[in-house]
């Protein structure tokens, strides 16, 4: 387990916690192992209807660590960050979001995988993977414009530029707008609806939504996952993360 996630099941609901504030709510390798442990155990408790991921009301998530990624990057297909990404992407119970703050990278991406995502108006959503010498992750190249259609996924996937609630919503991944200070009891109080609905009639209607692009996710998040991996050896992307640490602008003149 980790330190920096926190787990607690409560009237069959688990609610999941990142907790990283100093960093951001940044999602380490061994966060990631984390989180998956909650997740597949939440899936194979029988007492357990909902679950909840949540951050700091005004942070979400940083996304990936970016010095994982620099100094530990993934070089297989079995990372604990695919296990968490394919195991996000076949859940059988509903996973509800309730995020505020910062929600970059894969704190964006996971959300296409929930299934009711409540965002104060505060959020700050944003998808850098172009700017910082990378791809999609997490099926995002095939789910947004699935969910937002084609331009206005590719304004977002693109561009990488930051976004607000008021976008999130209008671009369909965003359930709710609800006020900051509202924000983890509305979420919670979602998932204890969901806890108290007849169990197998939620599953399955969830996967009788999903079921017809099921393969197809996780095909491209397999596929994205081998156009990132050797993105992340790229010159570009240790140009934009070295920038980042060292809180300058990337200087991306020299590549061809
Ligand atoms: N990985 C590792 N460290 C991160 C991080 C990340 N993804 N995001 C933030 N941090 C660290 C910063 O390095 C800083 O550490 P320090 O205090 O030791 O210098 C600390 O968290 C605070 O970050 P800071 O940038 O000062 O906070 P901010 O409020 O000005 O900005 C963000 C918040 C999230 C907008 C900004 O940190 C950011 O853009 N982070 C990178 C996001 C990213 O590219 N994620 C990867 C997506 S694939």
């Amino acid at each position: 387990m980790s330190a920096n996630v926190v787990v607690e099941t409560r009237d069959r609901v688990t609610r999941i916690e990142i907790a990283r504030i100093d960093k951001k709510n940044a999602l380490t390798l061994e966060m990631y192992g984390a989180i998956g442990v909650a997740l597949s155990a939440a899936e194979a408790d029988p007492q357990v209807r909902a679950m909840l991921i949540h951050g700091k009301p005004d942070c979400f998530c940083s996304g990936n660590d970016l010095k994982d990624f620099l100094e530990r990057p993934p070089h297989g297909e079995r990372s604990s960050t695919f296990d968490f990404l394919h195991l996000i992407a076949d859940l059988k119970k509903p996973l509800v979001a309730a995020v505020g703050g910062a929600a970059v990278g894969i704190g964006t991406t996971m959300l296409l995988h929930c299934d009711l995502v409540y965002a104060a108006p505060n959020a700050r959503f944003q998808l850098p993977f172009v700017p910082l010498g990378l791809v999609p992750e997490a099926g995002s190249s095939l789910l947004l414009p699935a969910i937002a259609g084609y331009q206005r996924a590719a304004e977002l996937l693109l561009l990488g530029q930051p976004f607000g609630a008021d976008k999130g919503f209008a671009a369909g991944f965003v359930t709710e707008i609800v006020p900051e200070a509202d924000l983890l009891e509305r979420a919670r109080g979602a998932a204890l609806a969901l806890a108290a609905l007849p169990p197998a009639s939620v599953r399955l209607t969830k996967q009788l939504m999903k079921s017809h692009h099921a393969r197809a996710v996780g095909e491209q998040i397999e596929q994205e996952g081998r156009a990132f991996r050797e993105r992340l050896g790229s010159p570009e992307a240790k140009e934009a993360m070295t920038a980042f640490f060292e809180k300058r602008k990337p200087d991306f003149s020299k590549f061809s």
